[in-house]
């Protein structure tokens, strides 16, 4: 494509000089429109007015094959419409003209100006339309003149109605139900042939059926996103985190069903493209390292190939150990041999039969699925789930139900086989209808948890005894665990099966880069740092709440209306050696590149004299404990589920900090505590504090610096300062026993003591905050929901181990969180803290960022 390149070069020119001569009409129109008073031969292009896309003729691999297409003008390989997809012209004679009734001609000028694709637009009544490439990507054919005081024109032909590989905000994918016309993108057939391949990407638009996406090989469906649950697909959760980015355009009408996305204002340029291999992917154009990155890309893993166990069966990503493939409950593989021989796709059959007429069948619960496909399910979205059960328990054809949308309400009811059901981060649940006698297996398997439990016991009071050997031997090799402690992280990683994906160490580099700020406008936005904006305190700095003015360049990366930060000034002291200055300004750099959903990112930072400022993005519903310590209603606003999340959602930023960034990027965060997890909007949890207490390493104070906070600081940290990523583990095992029962690791009793009390009595249920309501509505078992109650409690227990080395590492803590029948270790008794008689961290009601004391070692 090197010859369009200096084209469209000269046309940038071109566009530039005509708007330094104010624009006649005339010229101005030639750089992004044309009418048939003007041919685009090859080595001409159009641009369009704001400069986004260039329309012209390329060639892909073999020079002499060029065909006519649109591309981002910033990434001429990313072409995004193709004219001739599958005749191209043999040379450089093509010529797009506008011919007669407003129809666009490619021509091949060379073979006697045969015509190699037409737009067959029809209609026009005059001789006068106009074709015009739009800011957005889109080649639009106007009907006669385009006068601004005129009324519209009407559009006779747009190119976003003929897709090829690629989907730009504004298009959609769906159909018409009236004329039919029906959107979606086929893929390429190579990376050189942009000929339609096998594979297609469309919407479900059956009647009745859920509107989702998927993609079919020909006739056949290889991957389903799960329907649409009112705010993202199902099976991509992903999609809320870029939600701040774009705008999902869901269209369910009598006259149409239809996918498409919307840009916000701000937002880098993306696209969505099938590719030739068959896989959609989500790309955003990163204009500071010029490259495009991916944000999706699906199928992810094995269990999104569709239907991959078959009718009833589970597929999880998690179970390694049974080829991922399981039944759903009250199901048994159909034929036990070719299941065997990991022939799945036979699926389950139903244990036992149904007892339609009697109606004493019952209902059990799966959690946390991508739904079965919906496309023989019947939709009602006017009624709750309340109706929605008792519609099933009544129609002896429901093999099972959910919600419709997850903001409540809806009701889908299946009444054949169910296929393409996995474990999917922020699942739905599924209510599966069984017999009475599969639903009494709930009791015997507590009997049987019964006897596993006395063995566990008999088993810890043997580890309690080893781990008093190992805390006498570990004093003597403690060098020793600190130095390897990173790879008895690694290696607890192979032992434990993580369900969701490895942070990816290239999320860092899409990071928006964080710049610097002046400290004017900083000035400004906190009105010159006043009192009144202070939102927290803490001992290395104070936080201000921060208004940035609407066009500032920041304000383009913060997500909604967040045009609010969170402006954190530092105390420094005033004479700094220059190296201590460059290291400060590298570590900030390095936290700047940290971008996961639950970290609060760094926006900004500013030095200036002895002024060290940092900007974070500013979180609503401030930390969390307020909520897990506060009062009544603020107590009572988190129910279990919500206490999960957050849970999982820390998990995963600390694994982040410590494995997101590659090997060599190890960040621990040494003051993990619910004062520094803050609550999003969406209660998503994010964590704050990490980097202000690396970036104030030994040097930048003048003395070796410890930051502890009682109640949370690891043993081994505490007293020696021994800072490995299984301080980390440890406080967040706190957080997490903290945030199950609503209860100070600093009080007395303290909760990990008291955890570890109802764990050797067996009565750890008890554990939970009695604010939370024990048995959520709508849930047909408890039975699940204590187990994952009980599956957490023990996460917590083995992360607050007395040695490093008993605790997991953070992958595998978000895999035994994520993951509902992985095999946990029995925790031994943890490290039960001797605290000193003062609880730092005063009244719990300041929104504190910071750590509670600094220790100087001498
Ligand atoms: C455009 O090309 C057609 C076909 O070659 C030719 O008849 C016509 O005169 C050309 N128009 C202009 C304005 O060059
Ligand atoms: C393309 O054009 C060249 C020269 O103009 C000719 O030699 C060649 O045979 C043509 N190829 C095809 C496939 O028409
Ligand atoms: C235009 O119409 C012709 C004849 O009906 C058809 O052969 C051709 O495929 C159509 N082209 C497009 C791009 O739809
Ligand atoms: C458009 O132009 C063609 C030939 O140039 C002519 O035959 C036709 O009548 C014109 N149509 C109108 C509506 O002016
Ligand atoms: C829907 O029902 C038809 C006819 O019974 C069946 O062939 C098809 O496999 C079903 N599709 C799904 C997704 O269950
Ligand atoms: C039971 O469900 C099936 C399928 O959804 C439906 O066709 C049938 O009308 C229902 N029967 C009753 C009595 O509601």
């Amino acid at each position: 494509m090197s010859s369009v390149t200096s084209h469209g070069r000269r046309h940038y020119l071109f566009l530039l000089l005509s708007l330094l001569m104010l624009g006649t009409r005339a010229v101005v129109n030639a750089a992004d429109t044309f009418d048939s008073g003007r041919n685009i031969t090859d080595g001409e292009t159009l641009v369009s007015a704001g400069g986004s896309f260039t329309m012209g003729f390329f060639s892909l691999g073999v020079p002499a094959r060029r065909y006519l297409g649109i591309w981002f003008s910033v990434s001429e390989d990313a072409v995004c419409w193709v004219a001739n997809r599958d005749r191209p012209i043999n040379g450089t004679s093509g010529l797009l003209m506008l011919g007669d009734a407003g129809r666009l001609l490619l021509l091949d000028a060379g073979s006697g100006g045969q015509v190699i694709w037409s737009s067959n637009s029809t209609g026009s009544t005059t001789n006068s339309s106009t074709a015009q490439l739009l800011d957005s990507g889109n080649l639009v054919i106007r009907d006669g003149a385009t006068s601004a005081d005129s009324q519209l024109p009407m559009i006779l032909w747009q190119s976003f109605d003929h897709p090829s590989n690629t989907l730009l905000p504004g298009m959609k994918t769906g159909k018409n139900r009236w004329t039919g016309a029906e959107w979606h993108i086929t893929s390429w057939r190579s990376p050189t042939d942009p000929s339609p391949g096998p594979y297609r990407r469309g919407t479900e638009t059956k009647k009745g059926s859920l509107p989702e996406n998927a993609i079919w090989n020909g006739r056949a469906k290889t991957y389903r996103t799960g329907p649409w649950n009112g705010v993202y697909f199902n099976g991509v959760p992903e999609m809320a985190s870029y939600a701040d980015m774009f705008v999902y355009e869901v269209t369910v009408s009598p006259g149409e069903v239809s996918y498409g996305y919307a840009a916000k204002p701000g937002a880098p340029l993306s696209r969505i493209v099938v590719t030739d291999a068959g896989t959609v992917q989500r790309l955003v154009w990163d204009a500071s390292s010029g490259a495009w990155k991916t944000f999706y890309s699906a199928p992810r893993d094995t269990c999104d190939a569709y239907a991959r166990c078959g009718a009833f069966g589970l597929c999880d990503t998690g179970a390694a150990s049974t080829s991922m493939c399981g039944c759903v409950r009250g199901f048994v593989p159909a034929s036990p041999s070719a299941w065997y021989m990991r022939e799945t796709s036979a699926g389950c059959r139903r244990s036992v039969a149904l007892d339609c007429a009697g109606a004493t069948d019952g209902l059990a619960v799966l959690r946390g699925v991508k739904l079965p496909d919906t496309y023989n399910a019947s939709v009602d979205v006017s009624v709750g789930m309340e109706e929605c059960r008792e519609r099933c328990l009544v129609n002896c054809s429901c093999v099972a139900y959910a919600a419709a949308d997850v903001r409540g309400g809806g009701c889908i009811i299946w009444s054949d086989t169910i296929v393409d059901i996995r474990y999917v981060d922020r699942g739905q649940d599924l209510y599966l209808r069984l017999a009475k006698s599969e639903l009494a297996e709930d009791a015997s398997r507590k009997m049987s948890a019964a006897i596993i439990a006395t063995i566990c016991v008999a088993c810890a009071a043997a580890g309690v005894f080893l781990s008093l050997a190992f805390v006498i031997w570990r004093n003597r090799i403690r060098r020793i665990v600190s130095r390897d402690a990173r790879r008895v992280a690694h290696k607890n990683d192979a032992a434990v099966h993580v369900e969701e994906g490895k942070p990816d160490p290239d999320d860092a580099a899409t990071a928006v880069t964080a710049g610097s700020i002046d400290l004017a406008t900083l000035e400004k936005a906190t009105r010159n740092f006043s009192t009144r904006n202070v939102i927290g305190e803490g001992a290395f700095g104070v936080v201000y709440e921060g208004q940035l003015l609407q066009d500032h360049p920041l304000v383009a990366g913060l997500p909604g209306n967040g045009r609010k930060v969170a402006v954190k000034r530092l105390k420094v002291s005033s004479s700094l050696p220059s190296r201590v200055l460059s290291d400060y300004t590298r570590e900030v750099e390095t936290v700047c590149n940290l971008r996961h959903d639950n970290l609060v990112r760094l926006l900004a930072h500013c030095s200036d004299g002895n002024e060290r400022v940092l900007v974070y993005e500013y979180v609503h519903n401030k930390s969390l404990n307020l909520y897990i310590f506060g009062k009544g209603s603020a107590r009572a606003s988190l129910n279990w589920a919500r206490r999960l999340e957050i849970i999982r959602g820390i998990a995963r930023g600390v694994w982040y900090l410590h494995e997101g960034l590659g090997e060599e990027n190890v960040l621990v965060h040494r003051d993990l505590k619910p004062s520094n997890v803050l609550l999003d909007r969406h209660w998503r949890p994010k964590i704050a504090g990490f980097g202000t207490a690396k970036l104030f390493r030994d040097d930048l104070t003048g003395t070796q610096t410890v930051v502890v906070s009682p109640g949370y600081a690891s043993p081994e940290y505490a007293k020696d300062g021994d800072m490995t990523p299984k301080c980390d583990v440890f406080s967040f095992g706190v957080v997490l026993l903290e945030t199950v029962s609503g209860r100070r690791n600093s009080a007395s009793p303290s909760v990990v003591s008291q955890a570890w009390k109802l764990w050797e009595e067996r009565r750890v249920m008890d554990l939970l905050d009695p604010a939370v309501c024990r048995r959520p509505r709508g849930s047909g078992s408890s039975e699940i929901w204590s187990s994952e109650l009980r599956r957490c409690i023990q996460v917590g227990l083995l992360c607050v181990q007395e040695a490093p080395g008993d605790r997991p590492a953070m992958s595998a803590v978000v895999g035994m969180l994520g993951s509902k029948d992985s095999r946990l270790e029995q925790p031994k008794c943890p490290a039960l803290l001797q605290l000193g008689p003062t609880c730092y961290g005063g009244n719990g009601m300041s929104l504190d960022w910071e750590p509670s004391t600094v220790v100087n070692l001498t």
